[in-house]
């Protein structure tokens, strides 16, 4: 069972039955705020009980910290106060967290075993007195208001959460055992002295890792978001030209080309020429284009937001006429092209994904000519909400859902464990609490995001984007691999 995260999670259980083991197993020791250990750091050691009193203030101190902080916290006590663990339980609601009480229901003849074979045993008396009040906590603890009450039994309480699942053999389909593809989106490109050899490498560790498919970025400038303006960002064309060479089973494209950059013809033309170059495995990503700063130094007009978007549906609409069958004329959805002559032909389908999340034009562009409509959200309620725009959209025009996948671009945190994770979000997030930027990039294990990712396929969500925010060389690639078993 995953535990919602980032939560209060507030132990209870006799001395012996497993509490500090649960935690140590589970949470980065920085994140339990235990009893014993205070004990220990105010008092001459974890069961100085002169240094209770101090102990406690201090346990008070750092839990309404933390909690305010929106950070996890574990309050390893006996938890057997009630007094106390509502407090715990107002504070984590006050934070916004989920609040999860633990009891750890071990057998009481297990906890007197275990008691007797420490150093110092907690005296007879006292553990049997401890075992009475879990007998009454145990009956008053799902009546407390706690969002979770878990309760670990004598044969769960592993000193080791299970195993992260194997990773397993890339499937021929690329499809994941969570019924999911994924692409992984490079979007910078630490790549030092050999832009080639960075390049080719990526792309084989992603498809040695299981993705079904790699995207560039399509930007003249570095985006803000991602790096700095003086960061290198390749044309997309030319470098998923290059990375067809490495001859890897991975679809190709770009996610997005702004409308703006190329006239659709060209745009045809390049997808087309890497489909014949890349065994039929090309796509295009497209959108409106946001970024005003790169037309402006590159000389690119930079029309309104609906000119813009005018032309999103006329550039999708115009290849897929170039790269249908035959030469003939066409003239519909306000493009006449006197011939649709393109060759090389394409060699397989392009799927064209629509990005944006435009509600009332991009959304309808995708419902009404594209192959997939690319949502730039990974919030559940707000992905729920428009992928039914969507479906409404398909509807409106006629067209049967199913033939417009849902897309979304992830942008994880992804760490080996509980520790690397959050050293990952400490380096990575700047002058955003650490909380904030955990909450944004979904920051877990691999487990952890697999759990999300098949909600996010219970949405509908069929391919998800991935790019990682610290992507630097081929082994943070493999690293990924779990997510496609
Ligand atoms: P107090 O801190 O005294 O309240 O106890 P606690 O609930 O924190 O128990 P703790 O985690 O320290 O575990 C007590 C003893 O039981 C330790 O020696 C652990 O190694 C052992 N233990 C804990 N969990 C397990 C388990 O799942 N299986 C086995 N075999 N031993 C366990
Ligand atoms: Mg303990």
């Amino acid at each position: 069972m995953r535990l919602p995260d980032p939560a209060l999670v507030v132990l209870v259980g006799a001395s012996g039955a497993g509490k500090s083991t649960w935690a140590a197993a589970r949470y980065r020791a920085e994140e339990v705020v235990s009893s014993d250990a205070l004990r220990g750091v105010l008092g001459s050691g974890p069961h100085d009980l002169d240094a209770s009193g101090d102990a406690f203030a201090v346990l008070e101190t750092v839990v309404a910290a933390r909690l305010r902080r929106g950070l996890t916290t574990v309050v390893d006590t006996l938890g057997l106060d009630a007094t106390r663990r509502i407090a715990w339980l107002d504070a984590a609601r006050a934070g916004g967290l989920p609040a999860v009480a633990v009891l750890l229901d071990t057998p009481d003849a297990e906890c007197r075993r275990r008691n007797g074979a420490r150093d110092r045993p907690v005296p007879a008396p006292v553990l049997a007195g401890q075992l009475r009040s879990v007998r009454d906590v145990r009956a008053v603890l799902d009546a407390e208001g706690w969002d979770l009450v878990v309760r670990v039994g004598a044969e769960d309480t592993a000193a080791t959460p299970p195993a992260a699942a194997a990773a397993a053999e890339p499937r021929e389909d690329r499809t994941s055992s969570l019924g999911l593809r994924s692409v992984l989106q490079v979007s910078r490109f630490p790549w030092d002295e050999d832009p080639l050899a960075w390049l080719t490498d990526v792309a084989r560790a992603a498809d040695e890792a299981g993705f079904a498919g790699l995207a560039l970025m399509d930007h003249l400038i570095q985006v803000p978001q991602v790096g700095r303006a003086w960061d290198p960002i390749p044309e997309p064309w030319v470098a998923l030209g290059a990375i067809a060479a490495a001859g890897t089973g991975l679809e190709l494209g770009t996610l997005c080309t702004p409308v703006t950059f190329r006239p659709a013809g060209v745009t045809a033309k390049a997808a087309a020429t890497l489909s014949a170059l890349n065994g039929g495995r090309a796509f295009v990503g497209i959108g409106a284009g946001w970024f005003e700063r790169e037309h402006a130094a590159y000389g690119i007009p930079f029309p309104p937001a609906r000119e813009r978007l005018d032309e999103l549906e006329r550039a999708v609409v115009t290849m897929k006429a170039l790269w249908a069958a035959g030469t003939k004329a066409y003239d519909d959805h306000g493009v006449a092209l006197p011939e649709t002559t393109s060759y090389p032909r394409p060699a397989g389908p392009i799927p064209v994904v629509v990005g944006g999340s435009g509600e009332r034009r991009t959304l309808r562009i995708a419902a009404r000519h594209g192959d997939a409509c690319n949502l730039r959200t990974t919030d559940e309620t707000e992905l729920a909400r428009l992928v039914g725009v969507l479906h409404a959209h398909c509807e409106d025009v006629g067209r049967d859902r199913s033939e417009v996948a849902v897309t979304v671009l992830d942008l994880p945190v992804v760490g080996a464990d509980r520790d690397d994770v959050w050293a990952r979000v400490e380096r990575l997030r700047g002058r955003t609490p650490a909380a904030t930027y955990a909450a944004r990039t979904h920051a877990a294990t691999v487990d952890g995001h697999r759990d999300r990712w098949a909600r996010l396929a219970g949405l509908g969500v069929s391919t998800i984007f991935i790019a990682t925010p610290d992507l630097g060389s081929p082994d943070d690639v493999l690293a990924l691999r779990g997510l496609n078993a």
